[in-house]
């Protein structure tokens, strides 16, 4: 048995698809949690706000949730060719926090998925671009749906075998 955290970068459709990767993994014997990104409501990275010793409400709950995944699957929408800010600015957040910006990334397993407006390739690239330089290990298979796409249960199921094994 493993415990998936699932990062949930939007409250509305993929948030739904969160649900799914939950339900599946439940299914398959496994522990979840979902961290809603968009629900931290986390200001924007800026250096002023650092200087002043700001810190993000929660961050240490959070920190310490997603510390206790044995794996993570990051489901996020695409914005304009890639990322929605909630997830860039909460891993700016996460990355600064200590020395090592890459303290709570480095080793991690992630699966990816998203629902997009189109096809949802890109998001899923600078999903992946951005989680390999944090030195998480991003499993190759991923999840794309859309509209006239409904999530694959084949593909969730393989994505949590990986993540899980
Ligand atoms: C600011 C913004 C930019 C978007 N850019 C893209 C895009 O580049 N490619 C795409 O496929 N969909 C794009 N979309 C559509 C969202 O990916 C799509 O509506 C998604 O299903 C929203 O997920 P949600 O219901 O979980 O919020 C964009 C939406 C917004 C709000």
């Amino acid at each position: 048995m493993a415990h998936v955290t699932l990062l949930t970068a939007s409250d509305g459709m993929n948030m739904l698809l969160a649900n799914k990767f939950a339900d599946q993994a439940t299914a398959m014997g496994h522990t979840t949690d979902i961290v809603d990104l968009m629900g931290l409501e986390w200001p924007v990275y800026t250096n002023k706000l650092v200087k002043s010793g700001f810190e993000p409400e929660g961050v240490k709950d959070i920190m310490s949730r997603m510390d206790k995944g044995d794996g993570w699957v990051s489901i996020a929408p695409e914005y304009n060719g890639s990322l929605p800010s909630a997830l860039n600015n909460t891993v700016a957040w996460l990355s600064k926090q200590g020395d090592d910006f890459r303290a709570l990334f480095n080793g991690r397993k992630v699966g990816l998925a998203t629902h997009s407006g189109g096809g949802g390739d890109h998001v899923i690239m600078a999903m992946r671009q951005q989680f390999g330089y944090l030195g998480c290990n991003v499993i190759g298979r991923s999840l794309t749906s859309n509209f006239s796409k409904e999530a694959s249960p084949e593909t969730i199921e393989s994505i949590l075998t990986q993540l899980c094994a």
